[in-house]
C-alpha cells in the first residue's frame, strides 16, 4: 500500500541560489525567445512505492525506481503528474523487482541496492550515483530542469551532469564522428541523409544512450525519450554533460559498470538483444539498386557460382515492384518470380526484397484500398491524410504505432513469402519524404493508445515498421527465423532487425567512417550492423573496394550495395587481381562462420556487443580510450582495417596477452604497438592466444556441404583461456527450447604442456563425429597427444600441416 507523502524538514533553497546555474546551462534551441528555466527546489517529501520512491519539492516530483541492482531509473514530473509509463524501447517484462533500502541523513536520501547508491540531496535535489564503497560515478551539475514549450504546451526537459576532466564518452548509435564523443554536441532526429559527411548530424537512427568512462570506470545513461533529443558532451562547458529533449518526459536510466562491457550488457538487459539470425544472414550478400530484369539477377547469381565466389543472398531493390507499389511484382521484369526465386534457391541463393513505408495513392491498388478502408494511414491535425511524395509518387503512410496496423502490415508479406522471398529490407522509414524531408509535426499517431503528434512518434516510426515486418514474418515463416534489415531505428530495434548505415560514399574517408559507425552501433545495442561495402554513391577503385571488402569480413552484416547510377560493383568488377583477393576474403568469412555464429549467440544470449572498440578491451589505459582503428570481433579476433590507399604497413596496438597474426601464425606480444605489413591481399587480423577457433571448409553458401568433421584451430598459450563454440539447426527457433550445443573449451598451457578440456551444454548434437584439431603457435612439434587417457596419432594433411583427430565428445586432451 502506498504511504502518504511525508513532510520532511529541510532548509528551503531560494530560487536565487540556483540562478548561478542558469547561465552555465546552454539554451539549445537557439532561435527561441529566452524562456526561463525552472529548477527543482529542495526535497520536501517522499512517497514509497513497490519499486522505488517519489520525491517532491512541493510541486514537481521525481521518481527513482530500482530496476536491478545495477540500473536505476529517474523520472521527472515538472508539475507533479508523471506521463504514461510506456516505452517502445523497454518492454515491461525487462523490468524486474529487486530489494532496496532507503536511508535518510540530515543532507540526503540514499536509495541503496546491493551495488549502487542513488543519493538525492535534500537541499537542492541534486542526484548522484555512487558505488558501494562511496566512489561517485555520476553526479548532477545542476538539478533537473525544464521550460514551458510555447509550441505545443509541453516542456523542454533538461539534465546536466558533471563531466570530469578525464571523462570520455561512447555510444550514441550511428553518428559519423570520432568514437570518443567528448567535445561534441549531437542530436537525434531520424533523417534520410543521402551521401552524408563526416560529422554530419543527425543521421538515420536515434540511440539516446551513452557510456561515460572516467578514472577507469564506466557507467551508462539511457535517456528514453522519443522526441528530438540532444546531447552535449562537455562541448559547451568543459565540466558539464547535458541531455535534453523538445518534449516528453525527462526519464533516464543510470546503468552501472564498472566495465564498459557490463554497461552494454545491462543496456541490452532492458532494451533486448537481437534474436539469433538465420545462418545464411551472416554469409556474404550481394545487392544493387537494382538488379533487374530477371535475366540480370540470374546472370549475377550464375557468375558467383562460375567464379566460385561464395554468396548467400541476392537483393532486389525497388525496381522489382510494379510502379514502386509495395508487395507487387513488375511482371514485365519478373514474369515468374516464384520460379526465379526457387531456381536461385536451388543454387543456394536467398532472395531479399525491399519494402518501403510509402503506399501509392491509387484506388486500383489493393494495399492502398485496404489501408484506406480501415483508416490505417496517418492523418494530419485537421484530419486530412498525411500525403507526401516518395518513389511511387503521391503516397500515404501506415501508422505503425497502432498494433492493428502492424498486424495488417505483417500480413501483407504473405504473397512475397509464398513466392519464396527469404528476407526483407525496410528502407525510407525515418520516415523520408521527398522535398520536405519527413512528416510535418502535426501528423497524429496512435502510439499504442498514448496518442501523440509526429514530434513524439517520428523517431520510433521506422522501428515500429520493422517490428510489424518482423512479427508478421515470424507468423508466416512459422518456426523459421526471419531476416530483416532497417535503415531507421530507435533503441530496442535490435529485437526486430539488423541495420545498415544508409547512403554512404565510395571514399577512403567513408571507409573509416564506416569502421567508426559499426563500432559505435555495436556498443549501442545494434550489433547486427553493416555498411554498404564499396560505398553507396560514387565510384570506388579496385583498391578501395577490396579494402572495404576486407573490413566487410569483420562487419557483423556483410553486404555490397551501390546506387543506381554507379558502375558494376560485383567482387569481379575491378579485374582479375582484385577478384582473387575479394574471393580470398569472402572465403575467409565462410571459414569463420562457426566462430561468427558463436559470437552472434553471445550477443543474443548474454548481450555482449559483436564489435568491441579497443577502449572497451582496455578501458583502464587512458590512451587506448582514444584509439579508433583496432577493434575486436567477438572475444578472440582483433582487427585493424587498412584505411588508406597505397598503405604498405600499419601501426597496430595489440591489447595485453599474446597474439597470432592470422595469415602466417607469427606470434606477437600484446600491450604494445607493432608495425604490421599490409600487402593488398592481407589485413591486420590477430587471434588471441589460447583461442579455439572453429573453421568450416569453404562453401559457396551456408549449408552447401555436409560437415564430415569440424576443424578446430587451437592457439598455443602459456596461460589459461576459455572459448566456446555454438551450433544449432541454423534457421529455426528450436534454440529457444535448448536445442543447441554450447561447447566450452579451456586451453591451459600453464604447466608447460597443453591441456584442452571440453564441456558441452544443450540438447543439439551435430552429425559429424570428430574434430580435426590443428595446433597453432606450438614452440615444438608435440611428442605425444592423448584423448581422455588414450594416445592418438599426429597426422599430416595435404598441405603438410599436422593435426590430430579426436571424438567430438572428448573431455580432455593432453599435448606434450
Ligand atoms: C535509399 C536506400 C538505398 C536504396 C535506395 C533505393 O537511398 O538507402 O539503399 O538503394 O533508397 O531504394
Amino acid at each position: 500500500m502506498e504511504e502518504e507523502l511525508k513532510p520532511i524538514a529541510v532548509e528551503p533553497t531560494t530560487e536565487s541560489s540556483l540562478e548561478g546555474d542558469v547561465h552555465h546551462v546552454n539554451n539549445p534551441v537557439l532561435d527561441l525567445p529566452h524562456i526561463e528555466k525552472k529548477y527543482l527546489g529542495s526535497v520536501k517529501s517522499y512517497l514509497k512505492h513497490d519499486k522505488g520512491y517519489i520525491f517532491s519539492d512541493g510541486s514537481a516530483k521525481v521518481e527513482v525506481t530500482v530496476v536491478t541492482d545495477e540500473i536505476i531509473r529517474v523520472r521527472l514530473a515538472p508539475k507533479g503528474s508523471f506521463l504514461e509509463d510506456f516505452s517502445y524501447a523497454v518492454p515491461p517484462s525487462n523490468l524486474h523487482s529487486v530489494l532496496f533500502d532507503l536511508e535518510e541523513s540530515e543532507d540526503f536520501f540514499a536509495v541503496k541496492t546491493n551495488t549502487v547508491i542513488c543519493k538525492i540531496k535534500k537541499q537542492d535535489f541534486y542526484i548522484s550515483f555512487e558505488d558501494r564503497i562511496g566512489k561517485v560515478v555520476n553526479a548532477d551539475y545542476s538539478s533537473m530542469h525544464w521550460e514551458e514549450n510555447p509550441d505545443f504546451g509541453g516542456y523542454y526537459v533538461y539534465c546536466t551532469k558533471k563531466a570530469s576532466s578525464d571523462e570520455v564518452f561512447f555510444g550514441g548509435g550511428d553518428k559519423a564522428t570520432n568514437l570518443n564523443l567528448r567535445g561534441k554536441r549531437i542530436q537525434n532526429w531520424n533523417s534520410d541523409t543521402y551521401s552524408y559527411a563526416f560529422n554530419q548530424d543527425p543521421l538515420y537512427k536515434t540511440i539516446p544512450f551513452y557510456i561515460g568512462v572516467h578514472e577507469g570506470d564506466a557507467y551508462g545513461i539511457f535517456f528514453d525519450n522519443t522526441f528530438k533529443t540532444y546531447f552535449d558532451f562537455a562541448a559547451e562547458n568543459h565540466d558539464q554533460t547535458s541531455f535534453w529533449s523538445e518534449g516528453g518526459e525527462l526519464q533516464y536510466y543510470y546503468i552501472h559498470g564498472p566495465h564498459m562491457m557490463d554497461v552494454v550488457k545491462r543496456y541490452h538487459s532492458i532494451t533486448g538483444t537481437h534474436y539469433l539470425p538465420p545462418m545464411w544472414a551472416i554469409g556474404y550478400h550481394q545487392c544493387r539498386w537494382s538488379y533487374y530484369p530477371e535475366t540480370m539477377v540470374r546472370d549475377v547469381a550464375k557468375q558467383f557460382r562460375q567464379r566460385s565466389i561464395p554468396c548467400d543472398a541476392i537483393y532486389l531493390d525497388i525496381d522489382y515492384m510494379d510502379g514502386y507499389r509495395c508487395f507487387t511484382w513488375n511482371k514485365q521484369y519478373f514474369p515468374n518470380p516464384k520460379k526465379m526465386i526457387s531456381d536461385l534457391a536451388s543454387d543456394g541463393f536467398k532472395t531479399v526484397v525491399m519494402i518501403d513505408p510509402g503506399i501509392k495513392v491509387d484506388d486500383n491498388y489493393w494495399v492502398f484500398k485496404e489501408g484506406q478502408e480501415n483508416k490505417y494511414f496517418c492523418r494530419r491535425g485537421d484530419d486530412y491524410f498525411m500525403e507526401g511524395f516518395v518513389w511511387p509518387g503521391r503516397c500515404q503512410f501506415p501508422d505503425f504505432t497502432n498494433p492493428k496496423v502492424r498486424e495488417w502490415w505483417g500480413s501483407l508479406y504473405k504473397g512475397l513469402v509464398e513466392d519464396g522471398v527469404a528476407g526483407f529490407w525496410n528502407d525510407m522509414n525515418e520516415p523520408a519524404v521527398f522535398g520536405r524531408g519527413t512528416f510535418p509535426d502535426d501528423v497524429r499517431h496512435y502510439y499504442e493508445g498514448h496518442r501523440g503528434s509526429h514530434r513524439k512518434a517520428h523517431n520510433i516510426y521506422g522501428m515500429q515498421m520493422v517490428r510489424a515486418t518482423y512479427d508478421g514474418l515470424k507468423k508466416l515463416y512459422q518456426n523459421r527465423r526471419p531476416f530483416t534489415i532497417t535503415r531507421a531505428a530507435y533503441s530496442g530495434t535490435q529485437r526486430y532487425s539488423s541495420v545498415w548505415t544508409g547512403d554512404n560514399v565510395a571514399t577512403w574517408e567513408h571507409l573509416k567512417i564506416g569502421t567508426l559507425q559499426l563500432q559505435r552501433l555495436s556498443v549501442s545495442g545494434l550489433s547486427f550492423c553493416g555498411t554498404d561495402i564499396g560505398g553507396f554513391t560514387g565510384e570506388p577503385d579496385g583498391e578501395l573496394f577490396t579494402r572495404w571488402m576486407q573490413f566487410g569480413v569483420f562487419s557483423p552484416f556483410m553486404r555490397v550495395h551501390s546506387a543506381g547510377d554507379t558502375r558494376d560493383r560485383e567482387p569481379w568488377s575491378f579485374g582479375e587481381d582484385w577478384e582473387l583477393i575479394n574471393r580470398k576474403f569472402i572465403e575467409l568469412r565462410y571459414k569463420l562462420l562457426p566462430y561468427i555464429y558463436s559470437v552472434f549467440w553471445e550477443q543474443h544470449k548474454y548481450g555482449l556487443p559483436i564489435l568491441r572498440p579497443l577502449a572497451m578491451l582496455e578501458q583502464h589505459i587512458p590512451k587506448n580510450l582514444q584509439r579508433e582503428e583496432e577493434f575486436a570481433f567477438g572475444d578472440k579476433i582483433l582487427v585493424s582495417p587498412v584505411l588508406n590507399p597505397g598503405q604498405q604497413e600499419k601501426i597496430v596496438y595489440l591489447p595485453a596477452g599474446y597474439w597470432y597474426y592470422y595469415f602466417d601464425n607469427t606470434g606477437y606480444e600484446g600491450a604494445q604497438e607493432h608495425v604490421v605489413h599490409t600487402p593488398l591481399d592481407e589485413m591486420p587480423v590477430f587471434i588471441k592466444h589460447g583461442s579455439v577457433i572453429p573453421e568450416y571448409p569453404v562453401m559457396q553458401y551456408t549449408g552447401e556441404k555436409k560437415l564430415e568433421h569440424l576443424k578446430l584451430n587451437v592457439y598455443h598459450t602459456s596461460g589459461k583461456e576459455d572459448s566456446y563454440v555454438y551450433a544449432d539447426h541454423g534457421d529455426t527457433f528450436a534454440y529457444e527450447q535448448n536445442i543447441y550445443s554450447e561447447k566450452h573449451f579451456i586451453v591451459d598451457g600453464s604447466q608447460g604442456f597443453l591441456v584442452i578440456t571440453q564441456h558441452i551444454e544443450g540438447l543439439h548434437s551435430e552429425r559429424f563425429d570428430n574434430y580435426h584439431i590443428y595446433l597453432v603457435g606450438m614452440p615444438t612439434l608435440p611428442t605425444s597427444v592423448s584423448q581422455d587417457g588414450v594416445d592418438i596419432e599426429l597426422q599430416k594433411d595435404k598441405q603438410d600441416n599436422f593435426f590430430f583427430v579426436v571424438e567430438k565428445e572428448f573431455r580432455k586432451i593432453v599435448v606434450q
